[in-house]
């Protein structure tokens, strides 16, 4: 066990910008000190020296401490949902055009899987989709847009076959045109700032990772970001206690919608 955990959590914050407070500490602790001890640092201090001084350590520190495990049409049923009640809601009660943000991308997985669904069921509908995520590298793999056959198993046959060509190495490359739908950025939800007016947020399994002072920001900040009556998609495992609270009416498990 390392010492001094308060100390790199400071200096964490000031080289990064990631604010470690704000995830559950035990599992975060015990994620950084077995990497630290991997690469042969025997406490905190010398880590973090290294870790200003080598950009590649740096980037696999972000990367590990990320967790960034995501594979498309995770939980079909959600996604079910997502098509058959919750988009067509949205488009009753909105403009007809969808502003959609999938937070905490991770790998794309997300986002590609909402740019098909809308291709398949609604073609006529317009949409914009940012997609975001802290970690730079899931990023440039997202807009790379090759899976491994694990990453897409889940996936209904129609898509991956309309979607995706199979590489000779076993891997599936997606369409450009379907990446060419999702505007990637790098983003941090704990610190930067959330754009309006969005229909759709789709956030699912980072917020476990948090405290509770923090979720609870967070599920007030897409509060505010949403448009009335538009819907948070959230993880397979997470609620939000205090929804109603905040203005949320729980519509399906996992989707919670903006009262208007
Ligand atoms: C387990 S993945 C979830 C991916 C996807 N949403 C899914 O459910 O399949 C968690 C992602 O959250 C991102 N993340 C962690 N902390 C973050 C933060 N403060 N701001 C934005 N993204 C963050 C990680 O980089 C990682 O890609």
């Amino acid at each position: 066990m390392f010492d001094d955990y308060e100390g790199f959590k400071k200096n964490i914050l000031s080289l990064t910008g990631i604010d470690l407070n704000s995830y559950k500490e035990r599992q975060m602790k015990r994620r950084i000190d077995t990497l630290a001890n991997k690469l042969g640092f025997k406490d905190y201090d010398s880590y973090y020296k290294d870790l200003k001084m080598n950009a590649d350590h740096r980037k696999q520190f972000m990367n590990y401490l990320t967790i960034n495990v995501s594979e498309f049409y995770r939980n079909p049923g959600q996604w079910n949902t997502l098509r058959d009640d919750i988009i067509p809601n949205l488009l009753k009660s909105g403009n007809g055009e969808l502003k959609i943000w999938s937070a905490a991308c991770s790998t794309g997985d997300e986002p590609y899987t909402i740019v098909m669904m809308l291709k398949e069921h609604f073609p006529k509908v317009r949409f914009s989709l940012t997609a975001t995520d802290l970690d730079d590298l899931v990023i440039a793999f997202a807009k790379e847009g090759n899976y491994s056959q694990k990453s897409v198993a889940g996936l209904p046959k129609e898509y991956l076959n309309k979607y995706f060509t199979k590489n000779s190495d076993g891997t599936y490359q997606i369409s450009k045109e379907v990446i060419s739908k999702v505007n990637f950025k790098q983003h941090n939800l704990l610190s930067d700032r959330y754009d309006m007016n969005y229909d759709l947020i789709v956030c699912r399994n980072v917020l476990i990772y948090f405290t509770e002072e923090a979720k609870l920001d967070i599920f007030k900040r897409y509060y505010q970001s949403l448009r009335p009556e538009g819907y948070l998609f959230i993880g397979s495992t997470e609620q939000i206690i205090q929804a109603k609270e905040i203005g949320y009416e729980l519509q399906h498990s996992f989707f919670y919608k903006k009262k208007s």
